[in-house]
């Protein structure tokens, strides 16, 4: 079959793997009928993650029919259509219990403490086979995966499987609660679920913090508020739009490959622009940019800066946007100095997701809008490079096999 495999840093190939089989008796096999490519995905092909071992599929948003399940999978059988979780969680270890899923003890054959395992991801995260790719391996797939109503189209689903429930557990890290005025920072894909789901969980204002015009078009057709960083300085612009008291909740959409303004009043000063290039240094030592393909992101923690600066005191910050472990800076006496309250994580995509399907099954909520890029798996390499060089309309691409 065909599958995106990572080489190396800089380095993604479409080629032909074998097909997968049930391993263990908890395992799925599903044929994939639609998957995506997100923001994570870049990370590891910029070099600002964790390495991942060579030959290792990438991808972690995907919909399918099962094919076959393995003996301990009782809850689906083939012909089910399902969408598939972009972590893999166990079900019945004392965090999948509280519905923790993220932080499952048993997934990640690294150990309880090695983090989330899902599909696609770096050595310390599995590694498990990722979803671009024709059929895949579930593990654990009683829990991996949800059954999909057929009043939910698979164009509907695939945002289901990572970035509407990200978006929710965003706003639910940042604590949104009736009347609050919420900035989100990244108006990519994850940054308009955040706004969506702010919205619905009943922020009475969303001011969104991006620079590319046309995702920041995107947040405006949802009623947000937007700010371009390159033509004013956020923390201005936000406190003057907060009468000076700052937001009540803040949603970091961005994660490590953030960027500090390039031109304008926001723009870094010497001090400043050294401490980013430090922190590039520290955080992606292996980049291997080719011209405009595969940049690092040039100020690792200008979102998470800003994130603590427009804030109101007493403030809380819900941290999704993805840094590794070799972020280490942080504005933390300034936090301390405002009572802030701020959470954090991978998203807990088996307990999140089954409400969010039923919203969008209802009618209340229909993500396609969102999905600006549909390309075959033929192409999927030229829509990887389309969509890390920021493409004007490149917001979202879901990826079509066969
Ligand atoms: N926690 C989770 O479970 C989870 C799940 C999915 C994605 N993510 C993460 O969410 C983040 C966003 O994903 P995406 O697919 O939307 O990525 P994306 O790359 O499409 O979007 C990121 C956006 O941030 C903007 N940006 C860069 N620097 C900024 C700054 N300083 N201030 C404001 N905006 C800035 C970029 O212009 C871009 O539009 C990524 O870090 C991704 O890894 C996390
Ligand atoms: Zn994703
Ligand atoms: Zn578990």
């Amino acid at each position: 079959m065909k599958a995106v495999v990572w080489h190396g840093i800089g380095d993604i190939r479409l080629d032909e793997v074998a097909d997968p089989t049930i391993v263990d008796p908890t395992d799925a096999v599903v044929r994939i009928t639609r998957s995506a490519i997100c923001g994570t995905d870049l990370h590891f092909v910029r070099g600002t993650m964790a390495p991942m071992a060579e030959g290792t599929i990438l991808g972690h948003e995907a919909v399918g029919i099962v094919t076959a399940v393995g003996d301990d999978v009782r809850g689906f059988s083939a012909g089910d259509r399902v969408v598939i979780n972009s972590t893999v969680s166990c079900g019945t270890c004392r965090y999948c219990r509280q519905g923790q899923t993220a932080q499952c003890d048993v997934a990640n054959p690294n150990g309880p403490d090695a983090g989330t395992c899902f599909f696609g991801g770096p050595a310390s995260t599995g590694p498990v086979n990722g979803l671009q790719a024709e059929q895949v391996r579930v593990p654990f797939a009683q829990n991996t995966m949800h059954r999909l109503p057929d009043t939910v189209s698979d164009e509907q689903a695939i945002l289901l499987s990572d970035i509407f429930p990200t978006g929710w557990f965003g706003a639910e890290l940042a604590g949104v609660t009736r009347g609050d005025v919420v900035a989100v920072f990244g108006a990519g894909v994850v940054g308009q679920f955040a706004i969506a789901s702010a919205f619905k969980q009943g922020a009475s204002r969303v001011i969104v913090v991006d620079r590319e015009e046309t995702r920041l078009a995107q947040a405006l057709a949802q009623n947000a508020e937007i700010v371009n960083f390159d033509e004013e300085d956020p923390v201005e612009t936000i406190a003057r739009l907060t009468g000076g008291a700052g937001v009540d909740a803040v949603i970091d959409a961005v994660g490590v490959d953030a960027q500090h303004a390039s031109h304008g009043p926001a723009a870094p000063d010497p001090d400043t622009a050294a401490e980013f290039a430090a922190e590039v240094e520290q955080v992606a030592p292996d980049a291997n940019p080719q011209g405009d393909q595969w940049v690092p992101g040039n100020a690792p923690t200008q979102a998470l800066r800003w994130a603590v600066e427009v804030v109101a005191k007493y403030g809380r910050i819900g941290v999704i946007g993805v840094y590794s472990p070799t972020v280490t800076s942080f504005p933390f006496g300034e936090a301390m100095l405002k009572n802030l309250t701020i959470r954090m994580g991978n998203c807990d995509h088996h307990s999140v997701t089954p409400p969010l399907i039923d919203l969008v099954a209802s009618g209340q909520f229909d993500p396609t809008a969102f999905i600006t890029e549909h390309e075959g798996i033929g192409s999927a390499i030229e829509a990887y490079e389309a969509f890390d060089r920021r493409e004007p309309g490149w917001t979202k691409v879901e990826v079509v096999p066969g």
